[in-house]
This record gives structure tokens, C-alpha cells and sequence, in this order.
């Protein structure tokens, strides 16, 4: 009998779970549904929302009466003020380690310290964040823009980073910004999902015959396990769902390892388990 083990990390974090699961539960309970943006980068969960009557939205105007779901990324005080203001219900699905970021933005923000994120300037979370600062808020990403900053002589300062963000290049750049001898109040605000799914996946891999990862094609973090993977264990697959499974080639191995990356679902992941065990 073949030995197959599914990584306990495989597949969603915890506050995209959450978020799914608030949007399946509203859904179910017969309410008129909408998402900000779409609830995560998985076209299949989307379109099966979607079946479900699940609307995605872009702007607050776009909703008036029914029930709109804030995403896992977060979104700017604004956005939420707009969404509150509409009448109809919201349900904040923001991860509570994001949320704890806002937080400290406005507090830190309200006692006078400008406010620095480290993170990508476009991405949502980080549009989010900046929005909870009472004094704007500069986003740095590189060690360029690092050396750049500036700010006024007696200036305070509150570093924050994007959650997804590689911890190693936080500490260089918060390193680069503390030379330059400002008051500086660093939090890492970093989360482990992504790195303890990458080290659970180095380890299985590492001792399994082969090793399939799931994940979409586009999916950067899903293509980084791949090659987490590949680099432990020569018989790495990547797939997409249980259609791609090499059952033939797969004959020849006594061991396999399962891992999956942030936005495959659980029920794909179970797919993929249950064909390996056959
Ligand atoms: Fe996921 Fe929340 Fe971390 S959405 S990656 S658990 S910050």
C-alpha cells in the first residue's frame, strides 16, 4: 500500500478560509450576497459563488440593500465608512492580522508618527493599510526607494509591513531607514502562513518519493512551492486539479506528498488525496 501524506499547511490560510466560509454561510442563508473584488484569486470558487448568486463589486456605489463582504485583504477607512453608510449589512471578512495592522496605523498615525509600509504599493492590502493612516503614508518595497526616504527633521516614524512580505527584506530596508537616525517604531506585522506552508513543504518533500503541488498556473506562491519542491524531490508535479495526476508514473513510487497553494480549495485538494490513495 502506497503512503500518501497531505501537508496540514496545503492549500488556504486561515483568514482566506475564513473568508470563503463567511461568504458560503451568507450565501446559504438566502441573503442578497456581494463581494468587494473578488473573495480570492481562484476562478473556480468565484464562478461556483457566482452560481450561488454571489455578485463581485468594485465600488461601494454599486451595491445599496444587500449584504456586501469586505475581503481577507482589508479595505481603506473610507471604503468601509461608504460601505456602513449604505443601509445594508456588512460583514468584514478582513483577517484579524490585517485588522490588527489598521489599528496600529491609526493609532500611531493619530499620535503624529508618519506612517511607512513596506509592501506593494498596488496591491489591495496595502491600498488598504494606507487608508487607515490620518496623515497619509508612504509605501516602500525596494532598497532603493529605502535609501531615498525622507522626512522632516523631528519626524516620528511607524513601519508596518504588507502581510505576505519577505521577512529578510523587511529587516534590510527597516536597517536602511534606521540609519538615517529618525524616532522609529518598527512592527513586523509580517504573517508565517506563506512560510510555513513553503518549510512544511521543503520537509515532506524531502522525504517522499514524489511530490505533487496544486495550485493555478498563474499563482506565484503556488509555482514557488513547486520549486521548494522540485529542488528536495525530482518527482515533483505541479497540477491544477486531479485531471492532470500522472497515475501512471505515479505507480512507481511507494511515497507521495500533497501540498497546495494559498487559493486551491479544499475540496480540489481532496480530490487530488483521494485519487493518490486509490
Ligand atoms: Fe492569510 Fe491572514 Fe496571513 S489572510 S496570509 S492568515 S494575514
Amino acid at each position: 500500500m502506497r503512503e500518501v501524506e497531505l501537508a496540514k499547511t496545503a492549500g488556504f490560510c486561515f483568514g482566506v478560509k475564513r473568508a470563503v466560509e463567511l461568504v458560503y454561510q451568507e450565501a446559504e442563508a438566502g441573503q442578497k450576497v456581494c463581494t468587494y473584488g473578488p473573495i480570492i484569486h481562484n476562478e473556480e470558487v468565484v464562478a461556483d459563488l457566482e452560481k450561488k448568486g454571489v455578485r463581485v463589486i468594485h465600488k461601494p456605489e454599486e451595491e445599496n440593500d444587500g449584504t456586501v463582504i469586505i475581503r481577507s485583504h482589508g479595505v481603506s477607512k473610507d471604503i468601509y465608512d461608504a460601505f456602513e453608510n449604505r443601509g445594508g449589512n456588512v460583514v468584514d471578512a478582513t483577517c484579524p492580522f490585517v485588522k490588527k495592522i489598521h489599528k496600529i496605523v491609526k493609532e500611531q498615525s493619530s499620535e503624529g508618527r508618519k506612517i511607512l509600509v513596506i509592501g506593494n504599493p498596488n496591491h489591495p492590502e496595502v491600498e488598504g493599510i494606507v487608508g487607515w493612516s490620518e496623515n497619509g503614508a508612504v509605501v516602500i518595497e525596494d532598497e532603493k526607494q529605502a535609501q531615498e526616504f525622507s522626512a522632516g527633521e523631528d519626524e516620528k516614524l511607524c513601519i508596518v509591513a504588507q502581510t505576505t512580505f519577505n521577512y529578510k527584506k523587511f529587516k534590510e530596508l527597516v536597517e536602511i531607514i534606521s540609519k538615517k537616525g529618525y524616532d522609529i517604531l518598527a512592527v513586523n506585522t509580517i504573517c508565517n502562513a506563506t512560510e510555513e506552508r513553503q518549510t512544511e513543504a521543503r520537509k515532506l518533500s524531502a522525504r517522499v518519493d514524489a511530490m505533487i503541488v496544486i495550485g493555478g498556473k498563474t499563482s506565484s506562491n503556488s509555482q514557488k512551492l513547486y520549486e521548494i519542491c522540485k529542488n528536495q524531490c525530482e518527482n515533483t508535479y505541479f497540477i491544477q486539479t486531479v485531471k492532470d495526476l500522472p497515475l501512471d508514473e505515479l505507480e512507481n513510487f511507494q511515497s507521495l506528498g500533497i501540498t497546495a497553494g494559498a487559493s486551491t480549495p479544499n475540496n480540489i485538494i481532496q480530490e487530488v488525496l483521494l485519487a493518490c490513495r486509490k
